[in-house]
């Protein structure tokens, strides 16, 4: 089994890319094969400025690395590096249905917002496509909202393979149930678009002060509480045992307490999980050549798979 995703470098990694995404490509390193990376054509819809784009690709390699990816069973490399990527998706292009993308809901959400899209956003998942199809991907590991882009490559991989013949393997979107949506702090999906995130790698202060500052409900305190309904208890989830989970909910249920303490045990139990890829991330800061190498090493492996997909579809199509 092959397994690939991709995450945009558009600022630090959040809880919801944690949980929703990061946990299962950790978990998946030891398929046959997998390829993980950092998305920054992607980002570049949103980041134009050019230093920022290379801290956030570098920060990303940082934290993939110091919560446990590791490059000697995954091959992690940066999406740019990797052109043939870029040539794929024209091919694609070329039968992508305009109806298909208006649909997409990044561009179809800013369009209703009355803002303006660029091409870049309006064809974002034929660009994903390509990335998933490059490299013959069996699975792709990925919170929920990016099952309809992976909807849109089967369409898109089944078309071409309809029309030019079996050219691409095709892909199945992996979603875990339990984090398919990480709310954020407002209780809305956890997003930076919205401003509502928590980051893995927030000092402990500011992380403190932005959990401390959750919207939660003004009930009075005695009044028993649905846990599954309330986006602090399931924050609080991601970090707890089943145990731990069984006895919240059981607060909850009973009713009787503040919202402050339920905040208390979220920093508590958040700081105490990440604190070890913390210490993992301050080492590997100090070695920018190292990282710089795991990037190369992964961007060779990816473009000898990628090179390979891409001569298929070209001469599927009568390019060679
Ligand atoms: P991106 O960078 O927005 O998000 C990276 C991953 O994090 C997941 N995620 C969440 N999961 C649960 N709850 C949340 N609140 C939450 N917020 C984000 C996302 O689902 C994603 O898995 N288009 C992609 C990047 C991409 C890609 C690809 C992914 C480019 N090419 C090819 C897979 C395959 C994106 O914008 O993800």
């Amino acid at each position: 089994m092959r397994v690939l995703s991709g995450i945009q470098p558009t600022g630090r990694f959040h809880w919801g890319n944690y949980f929703g995404a990061i946990r299962q490509y950790i978990a998946l390193q030891d398929e046959d094969e997998s390829y993980y990376f950092i998305a920054d054509l992607h980002a570049l819809t949103t980041v134009r400025d050019p230093e920022v784009l290379r801290q956030n690709v570098h920060d990303a390699a940082l934290d993939l690395l110091a919560l446990g990816l590791d490059p000697s069973r995954a091959t992690l490399f940066v999406q740019s590096d990797v052109p043939e990527v870029s040539e794929l998706c024209w091919l694609l292009m070329t039968g992508a249905p305009m109806g298909l993308l208006e649909r997409c809901h990044a561009y179809k959400e800013k369009k209703a917002k009355g803002l303006s899209a660029s091409a870049g956003l309006f064809t974002y998942p034929v660009l994903m496509a390509a990335d998933i199809l490059a490299y013959d991907s069996d699975v792709v590991p990925v919170g929920e909202d990016q099952m309809q882009h992976i909807e849109v490559c089967r369409d898109l991989a089944a078309s071409f393979n309809h029309h030019f013949g079996e050219v691409f393997v095709m892909p199945k979107g992996k979603v875990l149930d339990a984090s398919a949506k990480v709310p954020g702090t407002d209780g809305e999906k956890m997003s930076k678009s919205y401003g509502n995130t928590l980051e893995v790698f927030e000092e402990t202060g500011p992380l403190k002060k932005k959990i401390m500052r959750i919207v939660t409900d003004s009930r009075p305190m005695e009044d028993p509480k649905e846990p599954d309904d309330d986006h602090l208890y399931q924050l609080y989830s991601l970090f707890a045992t089943a145990a731990e989970r069984e006895e919240m909910a059981a607060l909850y249920r009973r009713g009787g307490f503040g919202y402050g303490e339920i905040k208390q045990a979220v920093f508590a139990a958040a700081d105490a999980y990440f604190a070890e890829p913390r210490a993992r991330r301050a080492e590997l800061a100090a070695q920018p050549e190292k990282v710089r190498e795991i990037l190369a090493d992964g961007a060779s492996r990816a473009r000898k798979k990628a090179g390979e997909v891409l001569r298929r579809a070209q001469e599927a199509c009568g390019l060679k």
